[in-house]
């Protein structure tokens, strides 16, 4: 497989509650890099490894929470095929000219079945990860690397009303594949994965009742030591921890954690190659516990039932 189409989580809009909280979280402690902040006060950042200029974005509010997620694609032609499809599939699409968004190019607005804003892009400003293109070698300058050793964004976790909608649009419409599922007995999909790289997943759906919500924004890391270093530095600073386990579904070494405004983050490495061929995997609610957190076999409640 190639990837031509949608190619990945590009950034997440997150609002927050005190900013200067929120760029000590992201920016001193996480690592990430603080690229900038515009004319209405939102803060702008990038892992150190991506090559675009920004991937997580922060307002300020008086409440936290999910403005809007955004996928790029491969080119502008992609953009054209999926306004078309999205239309077609019975959702209005926005189109937002270029640098209405800062350093980005065209986009498509529309709110998913689940009550998300997301939007689809094709370009954005390249400020590439230190190292060049011209004999780049394996490792940045010292500094690069920092915080949490983050070395991007890579997807997340929404919850809403029609969550089984998202599932087909991003499956029909979008290419994505189904990876994994979790299933009440009478084989109803409570959660579900999909992926449109060799990851076990790009986003993932869960039924909830009140739509619009972020369960998590999560963050790839290089290696199990970057996440052990990483833990420690969670405690260091006595960041409020969730768990510190491995999911049964994807596989990944995770740790979930609460930035100072309640959102969900989480860092992770490691989870299995997923190819088109490989074969969708489910699991029963009764095995949730070896679906969520397979070591410690415990689900706490609030991974269940906090979102913002
Ligand atoms: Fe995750």
């Amino acid at each position: 497989m190639s990837v031509r189409g949608v190619l990945r989580l590009g950034e997440m809009q997150i609002r927050v509650l005190d900013m200067a909280a929120a760029k000590q979280h992201y920016g001193t402690r996480m690592g990430l890099h603080e690229m900038m902040t515009d004319d209405d006060g939102l803060v702008y950042y990038k892992a150190w490894a991506e090559q675009d200029h920004h991937s997580i974005v922060l307002r300020e509010s008086d409440s936290s929470g999910l403005d809007h997620l955004a996928f790029k694609v491969y080119n502008d032609a992609t953009l054209d095929e999926l306004e078309k499809g999205i239309i077609d599939f019975g959702i209005a699409v926005e189109k937002i000219e270029a640098g209405i968004y800062p350093k980005s190019g065209r986009r498509l607005k529309f709110t998913l079945p689940t009550g998300h804003e997301m939007h689809l892009y094709a370009e954005k400003v390249q400020v590439g990860n230190s190292m060049g293109t011209l004999n780049p070698g394996v490792l940045p300058d010292e500094g690069i690397v920092r915080g949490f050793r983050i070395n991007g964004l890579d997807h997340c976790f929404i919850v809403g009303p029609n969550a089984k909608q998202n599932l087909k649009l991003f499956t029909e419409v979008f290419d994505f594949n189904f990876t994994e599922r979790v299933c009440d007995p009478d084989g109803n999909e409570l959660l579900m994965f999909v992926s449109c790289s060799s990851r076990a997943h790009d986003i993932a759906f869960g039924e909830n009742p009140e739509p619009g919500l972020l369960h998590h924004a999560s963050f790839r890391l290089e290696n199990t030591q970057d996440h052990v270093h990483a833990a420690d530095l969670i405690g260091k600073y006595s960041i409020p921890v969730e768990m510190n386990d491995r999911h049964g579904v994807t596989q990944v070494k995770t740790v979930y954690y609460f930035d100072p405004s309640g959102n969900r983050n989480e860092v992770f490495v490691d989870g299995y190659l997923y190819y088109p061929d490989s074969p969708l995997l489910t699991w029963t609610i009764d095995n949730l516990a070896h679906a969520a957190f397979s070591q410690s076999l415990r689900v706490p409640e609030s991974f269940l039932g906090t979102y913002t």
